[in-house]
């Protein structure tokens, strides 16, 4: 006997996996939803976090009310004509000597813990030091003064934020920045130390204020970015650090842009971050500092660039260049994640690059275009509620997370063979020819990295920086 529901059976047997999957993925969808959902509320309504600065209710009349404020970690900047800005290195001993509890003054937050905060953070009356002291600086004969008394006001169009604007870039002396990098005469001896203290904690105070005048002048197309941290180097190596820089900038009419990891540090200590954040938000600040730049290549301080000869433009990034380079298909966990990168990403559809060795996605080296989707990434990976996250203390844990959940900004990104950009130093001997990983001559860049383990970071970078090609 053929029973109708018998003789159906086998047909809704075969229709039965495909349903099922449909009802699962509708499900994982409403839950993804409902999260995003549960996080839009929790943030939005949260005073007290960085999300203050954001407006979520969408008005057509102004879109730009969703956008972080449209200045740096600081209120105030400082305009110049020079596409290198980087820190007055020949303070860094006084800097360490000084301590972050003297380059910051502290205040009890709610649970009573204390934190460093930013000068522009406290009220007039909390201010332990007067603006003298910081900025203006005319009763020490300081040439470094960058005239913020002749700063003018100026609204800027969204009302979101208020920049101030130098009157002109002859008021700034950043030239002299520059000429402070002879190491020989870091100072004027007839000065005493307590004028190179105060002199060098208003150049701490003050560097990350200034930004390249993109009205008036022609942008790099590319800018270098390097964190420095003077309590992990000495004097002459973060010199070389930064010279390295400068003549491959200088080779390749690039731009640089360097702060001090220490800066960030009021913003670190919120959620108790591991300073590598700190790549992500001068990347942040560098982006600011040249609106028109198309590349920012953030590089380490414990990389150097060997081949001044190789624009990095031409070497790696036009296109046709990068398209038989980029690793399709690959997965973003070595060797056998599920998630791969896109077969057939197209190379001017790529805002990010960055490299992988054998065993993680590698953030000592890697590349931003400077559109919406390269900020988003930047804003995506160091979002507080990643910053928060302990086990994303270290941030290739994050982005690794970014990219395997989110399409859009995978379908942006690009994974590099390691010898484009971070070829990594070895501690044994080399085939000849190199293998895939490790630096061998000819390669753009050595990255020493985990030096520190090995305590010789200055001892290998000065030995590299003997080879340097630099013609
Ligand atoms: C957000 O923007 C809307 C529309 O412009 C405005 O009415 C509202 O007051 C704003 N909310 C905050 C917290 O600024
Ligand atoms: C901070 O990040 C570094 C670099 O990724 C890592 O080696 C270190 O273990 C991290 N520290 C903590 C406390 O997770």
């Amino acid at each position: 006997m053929a029973f109708p529901q018998q003789k159906m059976k086998p047909k809704s047997k075969s229709f039965n996996r495909p349903f099922s999957k449909i009802v699962n993925k509708k499900f994982i969808y409403t839950v993804i939803s409902v999260f995003l959902f549960y996080l839009f509320f929790l943030r939005s309504n949260n005073d007290n976090s960085d999300s203050s600065n954001y407006n979520y209710s969408f008005s057509p009349n102004n879109p730009y009310q969703h956008l972080p404020k449209e200045h740096g970690i600081y209120n105030d900047q400082i305009l110049t004509s020079d596409p290198l800005i980087y820190p007055s290195v020949q303070y860094a001993p006084f800097l360490r000597e000084l301590t972050l509890s003297k380059l910051f003054q502290s205040k009890t937050d709610e649970n009573g813990n204390l934190h460093y905060v930013y000068d522009q953070d406290l009220d007039e009356s909390e201010r332990l030091f007067s603006d003298d002291d910081t900025a203006n600086g005319n009763n020490d004969n300081d040439n470094n003064d960058n005239d913020l008394n002749d700063l003018n006001y100026d609204e800027n169009l969204n009302g979101l934020a208020l920049n101030k604007k130098s009157k002109s870039d002859k008021n700034n002396n950043h030239d002299d920045y520059h000429d402070d990098l002879n190491i020989d005469q870091p100072y004027d001896d007839n000065e005493d130390d307590e004028i190179h203290f105060k002199k060098a904690k208003k150049s701490f105070k003050n560097h990350g204020k200034i930004v390249f005048d993109a009205r008036n002048n022609k942008s790099p197309d590319l800018v270098i970015v390097t964190s420095l941290d003077f309590e992990k180097f000495e004097l002459t190596h973060l010199t070389k650090v930064i010279t390295n820089r400068i003549d491959y900038c200088k080779a390749n009419n690039f731009g640089f842009y360097s702060r001090w990891v220490q800066e960030f540090i009021p913003i670190l200590q919120k959620h108790n971050s591991n300073k590598s954040w700190v790549k992500l938000m001068i990347m942040r600040e560098a982006f600011h500092a040249f609106p028109n730049s198309k590349y920012f290549w953030y590089l380490d301080q414990d990389s150097i660039i060997m081949r001044y000869d190789l624009n990095l433009i031409n070497y790696l990034l036009a296109p046709s260049i990068l398209n038989p380079i980029i690793l399709k298909d690959q997965p973003i966990i070595p060797p056998s994640g599920a998630i791969h990168t896109y077969k057939n990403i197209k190379p001017q559809d790529i805002r990010f690059l960055i490299t992988q060795n054998e065993n993680s996605i590698d953030s000592t080296s890697f590349i931003l275009i400077n559109d919406i989707y390269g900020k988003a990434i930047l804003e995506f990976w160091q979002d507080d509620l990643f910053r928060k996250y302990t086990n994303f203390q270290i941030i290739e844990n994050a982005l690794t997370h970014i990219l395997q959940w989110h399409p859009v900004l995978l379908s942006k990104t690009a994974l590099l063979p390691p010898r484009t950009i971070a070829s990594l130093h070895s501690v044994m001997d080399l085939p000849k020819g190199g293998d895939h990983l490790h630096y061998y001559p000819g390669d753009l860049v050595v990255n020493l990295k985990d030096c520190e383990a090995r305590k010789s970071c200055e001892s290998e970078f000065e030995s590299y920086y003997q080879q340097i090609d630099k013609n």
